[in-house]
């Protein structure tokens, strides 16, 4: 590789939406009609490189996609978000990975996700993007695909001292903990907090007690997100946690929020590494709080041209 070093690459992954709206979710055996339907592009690891990326970030994404329709389709959308696509892999032994979601009208849904392609993602493709990991600024990991695969990815970046960012979505509850020795930043939501650290997590003191917890398995610095309040900002050398409030803004679609915070978030720790991560938090709390306030995932994140000039 050539090319001057990414400022993010995402290890991570790639799913289409396909969404079906309906009066109410069908009975097992049943067909029922709906009224509207349409394709989205989601995947927590794609979420994040395209909000990096309309951010300002030169990012690339490995990851793996189906050699079908919905594989073509998503290279595409890489590329128009202008994110570097040559270590995205195409496979015909699996189908890309799919949601297909129901949504009734209460705004209830139910959603069966096949991962796919993103299963086949490994070692072997690590290491053709080796150069690329190595030399970026930021790496972000979350799992969506085989947590071996993201693990890899995380000890790869720290052996070149390039910054971690590691987000435990969706949550397991026997997590390897090394991913905690491996993350110089744990960027995580409240169900995934209470989930690793059996703490209940429903408010800012309840979640300083399950940040303060996560620290203590070894990572640099952790973030919880805390929907409408912001988010907890956790560093391993400060012994005070800070509460960064988000922004009251009148939600319409919350999907996809904490990709969008992530993604802002790695934006900021690759072009201002000096940045206290508290400031970057507030910043990437307001991209995240301008995400929610249209519908959809991707088509909610902001570019960097609509957002005031003050956070950059
Ligand atoms: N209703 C909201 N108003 C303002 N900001 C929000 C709102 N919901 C989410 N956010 C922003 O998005 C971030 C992530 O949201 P959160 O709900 O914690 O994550 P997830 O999408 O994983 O459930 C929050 O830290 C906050 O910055
Ligand atoms: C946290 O993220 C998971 C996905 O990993 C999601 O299912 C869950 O609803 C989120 N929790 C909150 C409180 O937003």
């Amino acid at each position: 590789m050539t090319e001057e070093a990414f400022d993010v690459v995402v290890v991570g992954s790639c799913m289409t939406d396909l969404v079906s709206q309906a009066p109410r979710l069908p009975k097992a055996g049943e067909t029922i009609h709906g009224h509207k339907f349409f394709i989205g592009f989601g995947g927590k690891g794609a979420n994040q490189c395209i909000q990096a990326a309309r951010l300002g970030a030169k990012t690339a994404m490995v990851c793996k996609v189906g050699k079908d329709f919905f594989g073509d389709n998503y290279i595409q959308n890489f590329k128009d978000n202008g994110v570097y696509t040559d270590f995205v892999g195409q496979t015909s032994d699996s189908a890309t990975g799919a949601a297909s979601i129901i949504v009734n009208s209460a705004g209830e849904n139910a959603i069966v996700i096949v991962a796919g392609a993103n299963m086949l993602l490994g070692i072997e493709e690590l290491h053709k993007a080796l150069s690329a990991i190595s030399h970026a600024k930021v790496l972000v990991c979350q799992l969506e695909i085989s947590p071996q695969t993201s693990l890899d990815a995380l000890r790869m970046a720290r052996e070149n001292k390039v910054k971690t960012v590691f987000n435990p979505a969706p949550a397991v509850p026997d997590l390897d903990p090394d991913f905690y020795r491996v993350s110089d930043v744990f960027c995580c939501n409240e169900s995934e907090a209470e989930l690793l650290t059996g703490f209940s997590v429903a408010n800012v003191e309840e979640a300083h007690r399950a940040g303060q917890e996560l620290l203590k398995r070894g990572c640099g610095s952790v973030i919880v997100t805390l929907g409408p309040q912001g988010c907890m900002v956790l560093k391993a050398q400060e012994s005070t946690p800070k509460h960064v409030p988000a922004t009251a803004v009148t939600a319409v679609d919350t999907t996809g929020a904490g990709d969008s915070f992530i993604g802002a978030l790695a934006f900021y720790m690759a072009h201002y590494p000096t940045m206290p991560l508290e400031e970057m938090a507030c910043r990437a709390n307001q991209v995240a709080a301008v995400s929610v306030q249209a519908a959809g995932t991707q088509t909610s994140y902001p570019f960097k041209k609509d957002l005031p000039v003050k956070l950059f």
